[in-house]
């Protein structure tokens, strides 16, 4: 069994939030996150990608369009044999983002470049070589495979 302590497995909600309460209150130092190493030509790289749409929107009674950026300046690296995880509430814009790497989204509105070991990737050749597993259930869980055809 492990010995009542500092990370004693059996505390409570409670007690790990005043925990968490008291260090905050003590100004412990925050360790910093460590800045993750780019390696340029390596891997699957994305840089400086931007999409947006137009949505209309209500400003004093009346609609106007107006540009709304889902995706702002987003850079980052895949590096081969490593699992990435894009993580963020919800909204956030993961699934936007990876549509937008699949070439899910409206021909030629996204900036930026995708590149894949230095070179760079068009929309067909990302749908060649990668599989895209949708958030979404395709098929209705009440249907029989062949009423699922004809539906
Ligand atoms: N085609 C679109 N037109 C307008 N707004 C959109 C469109 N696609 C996504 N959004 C908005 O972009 C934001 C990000 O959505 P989404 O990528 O689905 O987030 P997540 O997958 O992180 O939950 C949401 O506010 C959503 O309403
Ligand atoms: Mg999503």
């Amino acid at each position: 069994m492990a010995k009542p302590g500092k990370y004693a497995p059996n505390k409570c909600l409670e007690t790990l939030l005043d925990m968490d309460k008291s260090a905050a209150a003590a100004h412990l130092p925050v360790p910093p996150v460590p800045a993750r190493k780019t390696v340029p030509g390596q891997g699957f790289e994305f840089s400086n990608l931007s999409y947006s749409v137009i949505k209309k929107q209500k400003k004093d009674g009346e609609w106007v369009k107006k540009d709304v950026y889902l995706l702002n300046d987003i850079s980052g690296q895949a590096v081969r044999g490593e699992v990435m995880a894009i993580m963020g509430p919800s909204g956030a814009g993961k699934s936007t983002f990876l549509d937008a790497l699949a070439g899910r989204i409206a021909r030629g509105s996204l900036e930026g470049s995708v590149r894949l070991n230095g070179k760079p990737v068009t929309t067909s050749y990302m749908k060649m070589i990668s599989s895209y597993v949708m958030q979404d259930d395709q098929l209705f869980p009440m249907l029989t495979g062949g009423k699922e055809k004809t539906s």
